[in-house]
């Protein structure tokens, strides 16, 4: 199916399903342990032997030798795979750095061996013994020092590294009130609860892996590569992941290291990546530097506005896109973005929750609080007033849906806004306290997604994609989605996900999922309901499918008679036409937050969140909410806690596991809401759906940062917003 007029009136509009507050489908499996995740997999024989990863002790460099003769002699040990042993590899699609194999080092704890062993203590042990010598080079570490030398980049992830409307330049000079000012956010860590994990078996030269993936067939496509084999000769497995955050988007070491020993030793391997590896062998968030410019006139029109954004990565990769909101989300007839790009020899920087919107908006809503200070206006007045319909870069091109004022006006109001004060005038024992807002903003993305679905004479519908369900809600929403289409009730809908042999789909990622997935769901079962009225003889535009039945004027026949022995399947996808093109689909919404800060210690607490949210339609309220307080929490480890602190002589991220990098526990958040708005986009897709899942981080950081200006009357610019910085 080509999506590529806004939506008409369609089955999913009815929303006795889609839309209501079902429990995840998949929550008993999960309470319960049935839920198998990557590292829970046996093989069907028992005979899996275990791996144990080692790291690079370099950031850069070469290794000369490896010594494995005292691990391979070490008991239980079965076989010592080396970097060296695998030789040089091609590189996936989606990785900057190599996963494993040849003798460079890119990075420290860059994959380098595995020693595989009967037992994992003794394949950890074993690993110990391993003897590396490495020829290190000087590598680059600090991205204050590499500023200067960074570049404007060749690949902005798919867009452009600068774009410049009207006169910046001129107009910034002549506002009447400005604003110029550096701020900056730390590298950070997905942290995901589940480490990498995968468990590879061969049958001939047919691969299966059971890991933890975000994007199937990504991680599918670049292990073929890596390995040199067809990608159909790889079956790959992850129907449930505990959490990804951008972490999992991409292939990772554990599955390439599991598919190689594996091999060697022709038994099955199971290799997990031991949280001190995650912050230097994985991907991160990389950290920024940025300069925001705003100028505006004294009753506090914008106009001028400019973002610059510097970030670091491995040579080859891409920056931190945190101008792209800045190109959307406010008003400004002269305007300008940059991203530079400088070489880091860190570990690899990517994805992670929100790439780009999440750091630039941890900027721009602390300068967007400034500026209405300057102006002596009101942070939400001011904001509003600076709203826009159009895209500002491209003043033909509207929104489809854009209600950031609503969010902001709702959310004042039921925080009670009205309440807050000037800086520093509330207190409360020794707790200085006060309020802040920030305008959230996301982007809409559209990937390709397709289905299966099969109703059997039991009156069961399947629902088969290699969707993946990373905590968020995909399992039930999917079957909200097969449930509504067909007229049946959400019981009889069994949904199978995470498994390359079915229809490729979105993947999780980028707030895309629950849309784009669903809209495959939608259109596989368009084509089943034509495959069962066909078979009845019935018009498929005129039958109604309800209560079970499928119903022709007074004719009706329950659903599972329709099908017949047989059963019925549809297959079918969905793919977008050029509605992106013409019209800007984006998410936005509000974050409001009440912080105390103890006037002794500089220690600050959160006392109230509150999220709203224009974001589309809601096709279930609990697991969208779910994702949103999990965005907030998030939020709250950006702006207080959470940065991988950088070695900058060795390179490599110190703190590399959860007592080190801090994310928040539940005792750090005693209030959250999230409210909702009545929205059903007609262009984003058959569903009507646009993502919420990254939004909900958008824009918290920079609510807190402004709570703590707004309790202290100390501005904070460089997160995390830790308490030396307030002296
Ligand atoms: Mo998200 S960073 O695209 O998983």
């Amino acid at each position: 199916m080509k999506f590529e007029k806004p939506a008409e009136m369609n089955p999913i509009d009815r929303m006795k399903v889609v839309g209501q507050p079902i429990r995840r489908i998949d929550g008993e499996l999960k309470v319960s342990g049935q839920a198998k995740y990557a590292y829970e997999w046996h093989d069907p024989a028992g005979r899996y032997a275990y791996g144990y990863p080692v790291g690079s002790a370099i950031a850069k460099g070469h290794i000369l030798a490896i010594d494995s003769e005292a691990a391979q002699r070490a008991p239980g040990v079965l076989k010592v795979v080396t970097t060296l042993d695998v030789g040089d590899r091609e590189k996936g699609k989606f990785n900057t750095a190599k996963l494993f194999g040849g003798s460079e080092i890119q990075h420290y704890h860059q994959a380098v061996a595995v020693v595989v062993a009967e037992t994992f203590e003794q394949a950890r042990d074993a690993a110990a013994l391993l003897k590396i010598e490495y020829a290190e080079e000087a590598g680059s570490f600090s991205l204050k020092e590499a500023k200067s030398s960074a570049v404007k980049p060749k690949d902005a992830g798919g867009s452009e590294p600068d774009t410049s409307v009207g006169d910046f330049t001129g107009a910034f000079r002549s506002a009447e009130v400005t604003l110029d000012e550096e701020y900056s956010t730390p590298d950070q860590s997905h942290s995901m609860m589940e480490p990498h994990a995968s468990l590879a078996a061969w049958d001939g030269d047919e691969l299966t892996l059971w890991t933890s993936s975000q994007m199937i067939d990504w991680w599918r496509g670049d292990l073929a590569t890596t390995l040199g084999i067809d990608k159909e000769k790889i079956t790959l497995m992850s129907p449930f992941i505990g959490g990804g955050f951008g972490g999992k988007l991409f292939l990772r070491a554990d599955a390439v290291l599991a598919a190689f020993a594996a091999k060697a030793i022709g038994r099955p391997v199971k290799v997990a990546l031991p949280r001190p590896l995650m912050a230097n062998n994985t991907t991160h968030r990389p950290a920024t530097i940025q300069r925001i410019r705003i100028g505006a006139s004294k009753d506090g029109k914008i106009s001028a506005i400019g973002h610059e954004s510097w970030s670091g990565d491995l040579a080859g990769g891409q920056p931190e896109a945190a101008v792209m909101q800045t190109r959307l989300l406010y008003a400004g007839k002269n305007r300008m973005t940059a991203m530079r790009l400088a070489t880091l020899n860190l570990a690899e920087g990517n994805a992670m929750r929100a790439p780009g919107e999440a750091p630039g908006l941890m900027a721009l809503e602390i300068a967007m609080d400034e500026m209405a200070e300057k102006l002596g206006m009101d942070p939400v007045a001011f904001r509003k007033l600076n709203d826009t319909q159009m895209d500002p870069e491209n003043p033909e091109r509207p929104f489809t849906q854009r209600n950031l004022n609503g969010c902001l006006d709702l959310g004042a109001e039921r925080f009670g806004w009205k309440n807050r004060g000037k800086p520093r005038s509330r207190t409360e024992g020794n707790m200085l306290i006060g309020m802040g807002v920030a305008a959230a903003f996301r982007n809409n993305l559209l990937l390709p997604s397709a289905a299966r679905v099969r109703l059997d004479q039991s009156g069961t519908l399947t629902v088969e994609t290699d969707m993946t369900d990373i905590g968020t809600g995909s399992y039930t929403i999917i079957a909200q989605t097969a449930a509504e289409m067909l007229g049946l009730p959400i019981n009889r809908v069994a949904v199978h996900l995470g498994d390359s042999r079915f229809p490729v789909s979105a993947g999780s990622g980028g707030q895309f999922g629950a849309n784009c997935s669903t809209s495959g769901v939608y259109a596989a079962c368009v084509k089943l309901r034509e495959a069962i009225a066909a078979k009845l003889g019935f018009n498929s535009a005129d039958a109604v499918f309800e209560d079970g039945q499928v119903r022709l004027g007074n004719r009706a026949v329950p659903l599972a008679d329709a099908v017949g022995t047989e059963g019925l399947t549809g297959e079918d996808g969905v793919e977008w036409g050029d509605l992106s093109e013409t019209h800007q689909q984006s998410t936005f919404g509000a974050h409001f937050v009440e912080v105390g800060v103890d006037r002794f210690t500089g220690e600050t607490r959160i006392r109230r969140m509150l999220a709203v949210c224009a974001a589309g339609r809601i096709l279930n309220p609990v697991t969208a909410r779910s994702q949103v307080i999990g965005a907030m929490t998030m939020g709250v480890g950006g702006a207080l806690t959470e940065e991988l602190a950088v070695d900058e002589r060795r390179g490599f991220f110190v703190n590399h596991d959860l007592a080190g990098y801090e994310v928040p526990v539940h005792a750090d958040i005693p209030h959250q809401e999230v409210i909702f708005m009545e929205e059903a986009d007609p262009y984003s897709s058959p569903m009507k759906a646009k993502g919420v899942g990254e939004l909900g981080l958008c824009g918290v950081s920079a609510a807190i940062a402004n709570a703590i200006y707004n309790a202290t009357g100390v501005r904070l610019r460089h997160y995390p917003l830790t308490l030396d910085k307030m002296l």
